[in-house]
């Protein structure tokens, strides 16, 4: 693994082919880095300890990937693991990559499996392939295509769609499952959730329903409430059953 994760007062993720790595405690050498085992300890030129570990994904999205403004966040990505029952061989075609957060949460999951994300913007899907890469991913393929002109793939387990227009391509996304495969789009207004329903409700769909995760984060200590800074809503997630 190229990066390491320090854990201390703060949290590091560092790139091991690097020269140089500053934290606000004083720098760490990094060719005592490179030897130290997974568990131990090490000091920063200013006497700061932290222990070396090994960076999970969440650490790698969280501060090496590169991100555009709108991404499908991992706790979204877990409802559509949970509502859904995806297994770790499934296939799953998703549009667009953007920076490919939502197919790189699910490529990870789905680790016999793999997932084909379509992606109309040059720049994004370089962006998108470029963060599979830094995970480490070989299940994930990003392609420079507009879904909108037909998928490819047939009989997938699941095909997931976070774009604008996304009802349009409701038929296609039918075509491409398999019996008991899922559709789950990602909106984040209620009015494409509408347009999505309305397509939706005409086609051989069951189990369709629409959810959105709220999240309270709370601050413990002597005086006790729910934090007031943070991200509570994210957007909806529709989901839909191929029968
Ligand atoms: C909000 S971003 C997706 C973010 C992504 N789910 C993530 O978690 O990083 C929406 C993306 O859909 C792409 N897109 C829009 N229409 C598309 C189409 N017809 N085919 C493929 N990609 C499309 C856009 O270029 C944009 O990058």
């Amino acid at each position: 693994m190229k990066f390491r994760l320090l854990l201390g007062k703060r949290k590091y993720v560092v790139d091991l082919s690097k020269d140089k790595f500053n934290t606000q405690f004083g720098e760490i050498d990094l060719k005592k880095l490179k030897k130290a085992k997974i568990g131990e300890k090490i000091k920063t030129h200013k006497g700061e300890e932290f222990t070396v570990a090994e960076p999970s994904l969440i650490d790698l999205l969280e501060k090496k990937a590169k991100r555009l403004p709108q991404i499908i966040t991992p706790q979204d990505g877990a409802m559509i693991l949970a509502y859904t029952g995806l297994a770790n061989d499934s296939v799953i075609v998703d549009a667009g990559a953007g920076s490919g957060f939502l197919s790189i949460f699910l490529a990870h999951y789905c680790c016999k499996g793999k997932v084909i994300s379509y992606e109309i913007n040059q720049k994004s899907a370089k962006i998108a392939e470029e963060n599979a890469k830094l995970i480490g991913l070989k299940n994930l393929t990003i392609k420079n295509k507009d879904i909108l002109h037909g998928i490819d793939e047939k009989n997938v387990d699941a095909v997931t769609l976070d774009m604008k227009d996304a009802e349009k391509n409701v038929e296609n996304a039918y075509n491409a499952l398999k019996r008991g495969g899922w559709l789950i789009i990602y909106s984040p207004y209620i009015e494409q959730v509408k347009h999505v329903i309305e397509k939706i409700e005409k086609m051989p769909f069951t189990e369709v329903r629409t959810v959105e995760f709220i999240k309270r984060e709370w601050q413990v200590g002597e005086y006790t409430r729910p934090k007031t800074l943070g991200l509570m809503h994210t957007g909806w997630l529709t989901f839909a059953r191929k029968f």
